[in-house]
């Protein structure tokens, strides 16, 4: 009988240890420089898992201890109003990311409002300046859902060096992202979406595998190769209310060398990373980092 479970990588540890990490550098940068680094989150209109989001990512910045400043507008707000409280906030000193909740609402230009953030305020790394410097092996700041991947990965001490990555998902928040990250510790990536052919196959193969869809169980457990680390970034509810990820949990822990858990994994790891991203923001304006 094969008795072979996975380890499973505890996200909610690794985030609290990420924060305990930034307590220690937000106070001293107080003490130093009497700095205390600031967040502005904006949220327009009133979709509830937003909210949650927005209420989570204010709580997470008083416990370690960054000042966190609201702004919500209705529904209504078009593309040029957002844009000048943007512009609003690219020249405050007391601000140092910002951030604008997606998806926004239909009628405002999204490129539009990613692009009018200042670069060195672009905590959620998705403006192009930001995009185009990981993609060309410099990164400033790196999109928060992947780069806790990265995170959760090196816990393990997984060595990525020549590993065969399967990224599922190409979307500009996590898919995309992955793959230069993965590029970047040099492991041999292949990027599979909804139009992909033989995607079991594909799957099969891989060292690595990272699930970003967005679909419960949309991975079936068993085309996990025996071995492999399952990285699962999906948050679905399910008829009963529970959450569950993009793979089937059961079956991919028996095959699976490490696995992360939903709720628990990949989940707690990308307001952490927002955290980090803007103490790291802090420290570059006062010449601490490159
Ligand atoms: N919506 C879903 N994920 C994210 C994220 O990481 N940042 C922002 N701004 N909006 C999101």
């Amino acid at each position: 009988m094969d008795v072979n479970t996975a380890s499973i990588i505890n996200g909610k540890e690794e985030a609290r240890k990420v924060r305990e990490e930034l307590k220690k550098e937000i106070e001293e940068l107080k003490e130093k420089y009497s700095i205390t680094p600031g967040l502005s989150v904006v949220l327009v209109g009133d979709d509830p898992a937003s909210q949650v989001y927005v209420r989570n990512k204010t709580r997470a910045c008083e416990e370690v201890g960054i000042r966190s400043f609201n702004y919500t507008l209705p529904a209504t707000t078009d593309t040029r109003e957002l844009l000048e409280l943007i512009d609003g906030l690219n020249r405050r000193d007391d601000l140092h990311g910002i951030l604008v909740q997606l998806p926004l609402p239909d009628h405002i230009d999204e490129r539009e409002i990613l692009e009018g953030i200042s670069p060195m305020k672009d905590v959620d790394g998705f403006h192009p300046f930001n995009m185009g410097r990981l993609v060309t092996g410099a990164p400033l700041f790196r999109p928060c859902t992947p780069a806790g991947i990265m995170r959760l990965i090196d816990s393990t001490g997984y060595d990525l060096t020549g590993r065969d990555c399967v990224v599922v998902g190409r979307s500009n928040i996590v898919g995309k992202p992955m793959v230069f990250m993965l590029l970047e510790r040099n492991a041999t990536v292949t990027v599979c979406h909804s139009r992909t052919r033989g995607l079991s196959d594909k799957i099969g193969k891989a060292d690595v595998v990272v699930v970003a869809v967005g679909r419960a169980g949309f991975v079936k457990g068993e085309w996990i190769k025996k071995g492999a680390m399952v990285i699962d970034v999906g948050i679905n509810r399910t008829e009963d209310g529970r959450l569950t990820g993009d793979v089937e949990f059961d079956e991919a822990v028996k095959r699976a060398s490490y696995i992360t858990p939903v709720p628990g994994g990949v989940g707690p790891m990308t307001i952490a990373m927002l955290l980090k991203n803007t103490v790291e923001s802090a420290k570059r304006r006062i010449g601490e980092r490159p």
